[in-house]
């Protein structure tokens, strides 16, 4: 059965009297579906205890709007994590990870600035601070994060690295709906005239991956922005064709490529990418 906790104390309580085994950790903001379910059953292959963490983090939210109608059906979530057989549920309140007006800031150079860096100032830092503090309050060997999010995991294995923290970060392959679209708890916004449009975002990636040449990169580009752009309803923001290491725009040399793109489909905000090769 899946062992509920909301504080600090019950966690570390309990993982004194479980040392010796392996924790696997699962950090997400609840509304599960399953693209978070993957990263259990991943986990649960990787570890001997698996903990996921439902917490809505309020400071990596730019927009007050979105923290406000952000999904929270806990019920449900328990419902899927017991099925799923994890092992542990931290769930606190946001008194339990924080204090008024705390301030975190830790520099890790570009990469917080480019891509989402742009359109969600102070996003990574916010990501950065609750992350730290889950880590530090799980203690997990391993931590599994999407590749849904590519750069919220390059920016959370870059601290780790700076703070030397003992966490091995494992990327997992995005979960997609049978028509493409990456799944995502913010999905639930979108009207069924959104939810059509925000396929030519899958589209546009998977265009770019099939048409890869490393001669024509630029109008790739060019051309994905053009088929979102033009697509109804839908209000691109980036589509990058990126350094997978360093998030800088690929060139004819580069290894390993990613394509990524960033749109607003009606009044929701949609994320997606593609590993090139
Ligand atoms: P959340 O958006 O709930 O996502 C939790 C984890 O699930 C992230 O690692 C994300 O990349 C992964 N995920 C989301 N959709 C996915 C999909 N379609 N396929 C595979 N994995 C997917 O990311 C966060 O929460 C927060 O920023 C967090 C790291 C918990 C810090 O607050």
């Amino acid at each position: 059965v899946l062992k509920i906790f909301t504080t600090k104390q019950e966690i570390s309580a309990y993982f004194t009297y479980k040392s010796g085994k392996t924790i696997g950790f699962v950090p997400t903001m609840g509304a599960l579906h399953n693209g978070h379910i993957s990263l259990i059953k991943q986990a649960q292959q990787n570890s001997t205890e698996v903990v996921c963490s439902i917490f809505v983090n309020p400071t990596q939210f730019n927009d007050p709007k979105d923290l406000e109608k952000y999904p929270r059906p806990i019920a449900a979530d328990i419902a899927m994590l017991e099925q799923a057989g994890c092992d542990v549920l931290f769930n606190p309140q946001v008194n339990e990870m924080y204090v008024d007006n705390e301030k975190w800031h830790l520099d890790i150079g570009d990469m917080e600035h480019l891509l989402e860096g742009k359109f969600r100032p102070g996003h990574y830092q916010g990501v950065m601070q609750v992350v730290n503090k889950l880590f530090n309050i799980v203690k997990p060997d391993v931590a599994f994060f999407g590749q849904k999010d590519y750069q919220q995991f390059l920016v959370i294995s870059k601290m780790v690295e700076l703070l030397k923290m003992p966490v091995k970060m494992v990327m997992c392959p995005i979960q997609r709906e049978s028509d493409g679209l990456a799944m995502s708890s913010r999905n639930v916004h979108l009207t069924a005239d959104d939810r059509l449009h925000a396929l030519i975002l899958s589209k546009a990636l998977n265009w770019v991956k099939d048409n890869f040449n490393t001669e024509n990169i630029a109008s790739l580009k060019l051309q994905a922005e053009q088929m979102v752009s033009s697509e109804p309803g839908i209000e691109l923001e980036y589509f990058e064709i990126v350094d997978g290491n360093t998030l800088y725009p690929a060139t004819a040399s580069t290894k390993n490529i990613v394509a990524l793109v960033a749109a607003r489909a009606g009044k929701t905000r949609l994320i997606d990418n593609v590993l090139i090769n």
